[in-house]
């Protein structure tokens, strides 16, 4: 009998130094310039050191960089679709030179690589998205980070390995390419096809990971991304959670769940072929391509940015170099007269197809609405319904804007006691004055400082209202610009109700309840607003309430209203 073959996977390049020479790297370290990573980096880091981007050996110089752009090879000629780069701010790029070393840091200051710097280099970004995702439009989240998110110039060179970077969640469910090899071994496994995913697995994904494994007699992978995804999809604490309720549905001994520490970039069909050599490298030898594969959304005209199929099209030109094999699938579909779920090449034309779409199924778990049984599995929609509950269980966010005397407090309170006796969660009230003294007590009415307290407390309110609260805040808060910014730190995460309290300011200085007015009229104060200092009026608030014109008890129940209305209380 010979030797047992490899079955697949060629060399891997492991980059983690020894641990006598890591520990002198160490040492060595401590004079060397420091750069802290992003998380996007710590992923491709982590990818790269662990051998899941073999044969990469560092972040790419300007010649592999240029070449991966346009040619989506290595300049070596090996097949590789996407730039793997490390961007720095141009001050630090000013403060290093090629052939110095440098240390790579995570955000709490570990080393976990040195990095001999052989080039550096200012892409042309715009350039970069248009030859690797075939646009400039910054809808598409890849260009959006080229936009927005990217420091202007990029690092070359070589990585030494020092420690993988540490993840407390899902230990035993995270492997380096050898180590699933290994498990691969030893369990026997000569053909395995992978699924990677982004999503809860439903009940089509399951039946077209069952099709791939029947198909081509292999055992299965399910290797989920956990890295970065798109924004908006749903936390991958919760979809691992799902994997393994859906694990439960395969037949023992036959697949394996691994998490991969991927920072997806949503480019389609050069997407398609990175996640095929990375999964080469960690030893499988068939790789899923499904409908949109690693898909972006639309484009600014609504357009899909690629065609349903152009992953596999594309990875079909390079199956033969990639050696590791394609198993293309149509959109999956329920055939509802026979139960089943199938490709939609298969289905016959007398056929009854349903079909929920992604966007449907959320709006589905943010109404609390049915989500039928045929969609997805009970274990499944109810861990996805505890992460995403319905409006009514959401937490939610009233922020109440109004020039000084307009009544915000009154009515502020009013409505707390009003929640507080509907009893349905937690309530907190971030009053301006009461913020003023705990908060914010050193600041001052300036306009940097009026910015500060609001964005204070705009982030103590979006941590009420994501664990489930009710926050009111009652500030002046008179600039747009800012009150947006809490609009959106908050909307992230629950419900945000803005009430214009639109008092006029000759009835609020009528009542000038604390003599500000009067001192501002006198000059003693300064930078007042309505008198000295702008309020910008909201443009576009959920509610507008004047107090000169409703009692405080009426305004309270026009709150509740608005807040049943828009689904935040039953
Ligand atoms: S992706 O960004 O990781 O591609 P997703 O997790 O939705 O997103 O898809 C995982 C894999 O399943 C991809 O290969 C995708 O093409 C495929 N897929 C997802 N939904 C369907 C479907 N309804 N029909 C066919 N293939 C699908």
């Amino acid at each position: 009998m010979g030797a047992f073959k490899e079955p697949h996977g060629g060399e891997l390049k492991d980059l983690y130094l020894s641990e006598d020479r890591a520990d002198q790297e160490r040492e060595l370290a401590r004079d060397y310039a420091s750069w802290d990573l992003t998380p996007r980096q710590i992923c491709d880091l982590d990818l790269m050191m662990n051998g899941a981007f073999s044969p990469l050996e560092g972040f790419m110089n300007e010649a592999d960089y240029t070449s991966v752009c346009k040619d989506m090879r290595l300049t070596s000629g090996v097949l590789w679709p996407m730039p793997v780069t490390l961007d720095v701010s141009q001050e630090f790029s000013e403060s290093i030179k090629a052939g110095q070393t440098i240390a790579l840091r995570d955000l709490e200051g570990v080393l976990l690589a040195t990095f001999e710097v052989s080039d550096i280099y200012s892409p042309d970004l715009m350039a970069e998205a248009q030859s690797v995702y075939s646009t400039t439009d910054d809808l598409h989240p890849a260009v959006a980070f080229l936009k927005d998110k990217s420091n202007p110039v990029y690092l070359g060179g070589t990585v030494r390995g020092i420690e993988p970077p540490t993840y407390y969640d899902f230990k035993l469910l995270r492997d380096t390419p050898s180590e699933l090899r290994g498990r691969f071994r030893k369990l026997g496994w000569r053909k395995v096809v992978a699924f990677q995913t982004r999503n809860p697995l439903h009940r089509a994904h399951q039946e077209l990971t069952f099709r791939a494994a029947r198909e081509v007699e292999a055992n299965l992978l399910i290797h989920p991304v956990v890295g970065m995804t798109k924004q908006g999809d749903i936390d991958h604490f919760t979809r691992v959670r799902c994997y393994e309720h859906v694990l439960e549905q395969y037949p023992e001994q036959t697949t394996q769940l691994s998490l991969l520490n991927l920072a997806m970039r949503m480019g389609g069909p050069r997407e398609a072929i990175w996640h095929a050599i990375i999964r080469k490298n960690y030893g499988c030898t068939h790789f899923v391509v499904g409908r949109d594969h690693a898909g972006p959304g639309n484009d600014k005209e609504g357009n899909p940015f690629y065609g349903p199929y152009e992953a596999q099209e594309l990875y079909l030109k390079h199956e033969k170099e990639l050696d590791i094999a394609m198993v293309p699938f149509k959109m999956m579909v329920y055939v509802e007269n026979k139960a089943e779920y199938a490709p939609a090449d298969e289905v016959d034309k007398a056929d009854t197809v349903l079909n929920l779409s992604g966007t449907e199924f959320r709006r589905r778990l943010r109404e609390g609405l049915e989500i039928p049984e045929w969609f997805s599995y009970p274990k499944v929609v109810e861990e996805l319904r505890k992460a995403h509950p319905p409006k009514h269980k959401q937490g939610f966010t009233v922020f109440f804007t109004g020039l000084s005397g307009s009544g915000k407090s009154t009515i502020a309170n009013a409505l707390m006691v009003k929640l507080l006796e509907d009893g349905s969660r937690p309530v907190t009230l971030l009053d301006g004055d009461v913020v003023r003294k705990n908060l914010s007590s050193e600041l001052s009415f300036s306009k940097e400082h009026r910015d500060l307290n609001i964005q204070r407390i705009g982030f103590v309110a979006s941590e009420i209202t994501k664990n489930g609260g009710i926050a009111i805040c009652a500030p002046i808060a008179p600039y747009a610009a800012t009150r947006r910014q809490v609009r959106e730190m908050v909307s992230e995460l629950g419900g945000f109700i803005e009430i214009h309290v639109a008092t006029p300011i000759e009835v609020c200085e009528a009542r000038d309840r604390k003599g500000l007015y009067a001192k501002a009229r006198a000059g003693l104060i300064k930078g007042f607003t309505g008198i000295d200092d702008p309020y910008d009026v909201p443009e576009n608030p959920e509610l507008v309430i004047d107090t000169a014109k409703l009692t405080p008890d009426l305004a309270a129940h026009r709150m509740l209203i608005k807040l049943e209305q828009m689904g935040y209380l039953r």
